[in-house]
């Protein structure tokens, strides 16, 4: 089980869940009325990028972006990047928390 957290670019928690699916960040917070900044939303533009605080072990960065940018270690695009599904699949609690960086 994994509960996302995110938080803005002045550090305060907009969005805290746990997820039940493996589909991409910006889908699920957008599916909970918390509108992340984005443009492409195919992994070109860098406009949905996030900074990992905790859990990128947990993170799945590579879903099926059309043109998907390599980015730092702990920096994920947001419309291109989801939990792992083995950590959705655990029954072990972790948590991925991120911040957004636009
Ligand atoms: S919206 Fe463009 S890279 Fe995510």
């Amino acid at each position: 089980m994994v509960t996302l957290v995110v938080k803005d670019s002045s550090d305060e928690i907009i969005f805290e869940q746990k997820l039940e699916g493996g589909q991409n960040f910006l889908d699920e917070c957008a599916e909970n009325d918390v509108d992340l900044p984005f443009s492409c939303h195919a992994g070109a533009c860098m406009s949905c990028a996030a900074q990992i605080t905790a859990g990128m072990e947990h993170v799945n960065s590579t879903l099926d972006g059309d043109q998907y940018i390599e980015t730092d270690e702990d920096v994920v695009l947001t419309c291109v990047a989801g939990p792992k599904q083995e950590s959705i699949d655990s029954k072990e609690d972790y948590k991925i928390e991120f911040t957004m960086m636009m």
